[in-house]
């Protein structure tokens, strides 16, 4: 006859097996749909509903602090590989402003945003005051952007369509959520046909 202490031993090791099983399969699953979260992530950059846009973290560390000093580090899906090109090969005359660097800090971070540069989409006409191209003049950026009126761009609040964070409350987390906006009216913006 069975000692009842065995069947305690017995339950005792069976148990903790199959919660390492259970955890193996549930880890398992999780890295599966990671996995696809992953690559829709890597493959729809810039799809419709694209409301999150953070920068990639193999940033070199002088993007942060450079190239966010003055307005928001911009995600460089934004911009066409030439268009990034074309604003990092004359900081000096940017848009008015002197954005120069050291050589290897320009060319880390030329390198970085072309490397996770966006496509035709994000191709910007050549500016004809001589000014490297701008991400908000982008077909991308203007359809996205088709229902906000031009008062809203040239309030005292927002001054340039390059001040994301005067709309899109959490743009420096690279979050744009619909309901994460704030109009320079002070009110949410309101729910509309979105046809993207
Ligand atoms: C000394 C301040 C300063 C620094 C540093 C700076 N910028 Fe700018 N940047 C500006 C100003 C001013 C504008 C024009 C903003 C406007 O018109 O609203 C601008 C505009 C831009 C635009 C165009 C935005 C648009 O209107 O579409 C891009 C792209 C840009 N900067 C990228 C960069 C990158 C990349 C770096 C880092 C290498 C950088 N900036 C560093 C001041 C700066
Ligand atoms: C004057 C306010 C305003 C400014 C400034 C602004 N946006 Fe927007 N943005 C909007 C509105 C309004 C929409 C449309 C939301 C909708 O209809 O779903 C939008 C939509 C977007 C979307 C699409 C989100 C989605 O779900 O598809 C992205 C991404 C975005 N903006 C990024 C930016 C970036 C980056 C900047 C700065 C370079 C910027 N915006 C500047 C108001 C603004």
């Amino acid at each position: 006859m069975r000692h009842p202490s065995s069947l305690i031993v017995m339950r005792g090791l069976a148990s903790p097996r199959n919660r390492k099983d259970f955890t193996r399969m549930f880890t398992h699953r999780q890295r599966a749909r990671n996995a696809c979260l992953f690559a829709l992530l890597l493959s729809l950059p810039l799809a419709a509903g694209a409301d999150k846009l953070v920068i990639p973290a193999n940033a070199p560390p002088a993007f942060q602090a450079e190239c966010g000093a003055c307005h928001l580090a911009f995600p460089p899906t934004l911009l066409d590989a030439r268009g990034w090109r074309a604003v990092m090969g004359r900081l000096d005359r940017h848009y008015g402003d002197n954005a120069s660097l050291d050589e290897p800090a320009r060319r880390a971070i030329e390198d970085f945003l072309v490397r996770h540069a966006g496509g035709d989409k994000v191709r910007a006409p050549v500016p004809a005051n001589g000014e490297p191209p701008r991400l908000t003049a982008t077909p991308w950026f203007k359809r996205k952007h088709h229902e906000v009126p031009d008062k809203d761009w040239q309030d005292a609040k927002v001054k340039s369509p390059a001040n994301c964070g005067a709309c899109h409350t959490r743009a420096a987390e690279g979050s744009y959520r619909e309901r994460e906006i704030i109009m320079p009216n002070g009110r949410p913006l309101e729910e509309e046909d979105d046809d993207n």
